[in-house]
């Protein structure tokens, strides 16, 4: 069975997750696949946008694969983190919107691939959380400093110093959630959707708010002097003769063409 599917509709990456009956548990050789199609959907052309999620209907993620890392040396340990840690900034980092549709548990590892993912559409049975210290240990793939971005450090301390879980509507009230919707069902044609509506706007545009926005978490960046330069370069991109041109006929822009 492939550990990751990769499948292309209208424009859009689907990446799965694909072991069910681990809880699509992240093992090595299923972060080494997420990186492979990941690049995969970043290298063709024809694809705009990325959808992560899980299969079955138990689990995004429940995690690393805690049997594998059960015996590892702190050196072991040490290059999971720092390989995970990559996978998921350049998953951050992508030029292409991500979004993860995430169903059921998306704990640990799980949560912090959805939180490296720029937006999260839950269905109303997921449940995010870092319940790493009840194995002893803390979060390695980036979770203790994206958790505080998204939710704030008095909510992140309470959720990773107990491990407890939040439901779906408590990680929509926090912003963890950008959307919930009642029914799996809904949950990849929403995802979807989102994606089209920024497939609408400029290309470059949507990649620059990206970048722009990681800016704002990186101490060494001036996020304000990268906007200007960004700003000004964008004047001269066909997009923009495109928008403003648009605008000015009182017709809707069209910026790519459908693939
Ligand atoms: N790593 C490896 N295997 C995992 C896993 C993980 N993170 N999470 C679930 N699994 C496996 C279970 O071992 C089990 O395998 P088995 O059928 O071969 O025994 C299978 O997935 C189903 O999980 P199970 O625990 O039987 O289901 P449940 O409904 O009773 O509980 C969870 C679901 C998610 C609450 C529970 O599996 C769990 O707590 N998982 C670990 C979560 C975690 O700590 N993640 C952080 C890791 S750093």
């Amino acid at each position: 069975m492939e550990l990751v599917l990769f499948e292309k509709k209208a424009g859009v990456a689907q990446i799965t997750i694909n072991r069910p009956d681990k809880m699509n548990a992240l093992n090595r050789a299923v972060l080494a696949e997420l990186d492979r199609c990941f690049q995969q959907a970043l290298s063709d052309p024809k694809l705009f946008g990325v959808v992560i999620t899980g299969a079955g209907d138990r689990a995004f993620v429940a995690g690393a694969d805690i049997s594998e890392f059960a015996h590892y040396s702190a050196e072991e340990a040490r290059e999971l983190s720092t390989f995970g840690q990559g996978l998921f900034r350049r998953i951050e980092e992508s030029p292409k919107p991500v979004v993860a549709a995430v169903h059921g548990f998306a704990l640990g590892g799980g949560c912090e691939l959805a939180m490296a993912c720029h937006l999260r559409i839950a269905t109303r049975a997921a449940r995010f959380g870092q319940p790493e210290v009840s194995l002893g240990v803390v979060p390695g793939y980036g979770g203790t400093q994206r958790l505080v971005q998204l939710v704030g450090k008095a909510k992140a301390l309470e959720m990773l110093c107990t491990g407890d879980p939040i439901d779906a509507g408590e990680a929509h009230r926090l912003g963890l959630a950008n959307h919930v919707v009642e029914e799996q069902s809904e949950l990849l044609p929403h995802a979807h959707a989102v994606l089209q509506r920024m497939f609408l706007r400029g290309g470059q545009a949507v990649a620059g708010c990206i970048e722009l926005v990681n800016d704002f978490f990186h101490a060494d960046r001036d996020g304000y002097a990268q906007e200007s330069a960004c700003f000004g370069r964008l004047f001269e991109s066909d997009e923009f003769r495109e928008g403003v041109g648009a605008f000015m006929e009182k017709r809707k822009p069209n910026f790519r063409q459908k693939p």
